[in-house]
């Protein structure tokens, strides 16, 4: 038997449709064309796609692509909304930089757009470590309060963020504070006493048999120097209060032994070798103001 036979055209039975004619082995092949909607839709893209390719820039070349008539890119789509950005800002960056920090809440248009300039900033770049609204973590320093390590002053701040905080920067702020244990300067024990010593500073409950005398000795040799006879802290060093019941580390034993055994020295970078002036002072600005500025 022939694979192929080619017979006139008829309609299927079972569905109604036209065959091709062609059939095999007793199968017949339907004329099942696609729905008239469909091509025309399909013929309808082909003619846009080549309206598109006419007005926008759509083929490549060697260096560059066709620019199409209109002359739109996505580049200097970006650059015009930058200039329109920036003409918009200029005047408020102009005038943010030629103002007294201290006098910019008495211009409220200007103080409205340094908080919203100074938050965008923090958001960007402190954030990660300072929290989205300056609440601080572990190890990194609460911003909303008043308590302050390096001074919570206009310059105080704007020292801290332009030179940032033992880092490589020649004016950074620095002061270190020894590792008592790494560097075997105290033993286990004297640490051990120094630490709830410490502790009972800001009023915490230390465990029954703390010698808080041998931790005062401990104290008053070792420690006094830096955070002062009563733990007040000092700010020159960066010295934290140690009776204020804040704690950068945390306040529990083994916390508190392994700031002392081990000594913690965390460091921020300067910002000013990152961020522009204005930058700068938006943002030594909003810090001030969320809450502890001094
Ligand atoms: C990589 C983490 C990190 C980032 C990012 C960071 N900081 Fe800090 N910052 C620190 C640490 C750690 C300290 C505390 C260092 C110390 O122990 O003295 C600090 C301290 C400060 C202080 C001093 C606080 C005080 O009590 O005196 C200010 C002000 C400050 N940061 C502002 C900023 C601002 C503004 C930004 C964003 C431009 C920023 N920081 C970004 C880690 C960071
Ligand atoms: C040379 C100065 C210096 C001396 C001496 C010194 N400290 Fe410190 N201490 C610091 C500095 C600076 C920090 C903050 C370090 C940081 O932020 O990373 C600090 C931080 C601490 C903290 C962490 C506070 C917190 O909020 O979590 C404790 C606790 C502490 N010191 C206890 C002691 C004890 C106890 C001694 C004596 C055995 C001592 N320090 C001696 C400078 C000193």
């Amino acid at each position: 038997m022939a694979d192929e036979q080619h017979t006139k055209p008829e309609v299927d039975p079972v569905t109604g449709y036209k065959t091709t004619g062609h059939e095999w082995d007793g199968l017949t092949e339907l004329n099942h064309p696609l729905p008239r909607w469909w091509l025309w839709i399909f013929y309808a893209t082909i003619v846009w796609s080549i309206g598109y390719w006419i007005v926008f820039p759509a083929w490549p070349l060697v260096f560059s692509a066709t620019g199409g008539v209109i002359g739109w890119n996505s580049r200097t789509a970006v650059d015009q909304e930058v200039a329109a950005l920036e003409a918009n800002r200029g005047p408020m960056i102009d005038r943010l930089s030629s103002t007294e920090i201290a006098a910019i809440k008495e211009d409220p248009e200007l103080l409205d757009f340094t908080l919203a300039y100074g938050r965008i900033a923090f958001k960007e770049n402190c954030a990660p470590c300072h929290g989205v609204g300056g609440g601080g973590a572990k190890g990194y320093p609460n911003l909303i309060d008043d308590q302050w390590l390096w001074g919570g002053s206009f310059d105080d701040i704007a020292h801290s963020i332009n030179y940032g905080i033992r880092n490589d920067n020649p004016d950074s702020r620095i002061g270190d504070m020894p590792a008592f244990g790494r560097d075997e300067l105290l033993s286990t024990t004297e640490i051990r006493d120094v630490a709830q010593y410490v502790r009972s500073l800001s009023g915490l409950p230390v465990p029954r048999g703390s010698d808080l005398a041998a931790g005062s000795e401990v104290y008053e040799t070792n420690c006094a120097v830096c955070h002062g006879d009563a733990g007040e802290g000092n700010r020159d060093l960066g010295a934290p209060s140690l009776s204020d019941g804040l704690w950068l580390y945390g306040s529990d034993t083994d916390d508190v032994v392994a700031t002392i055994a081990n000594a913690r020295n965390s460091s921020m970078p300067a910002w000013g070798e990152r961020l522009d002036p204005s930058s700068v002072k938006a943002l030594t600005f909003y810090v001030h103001n969320l809450g502890g500025g001094e």
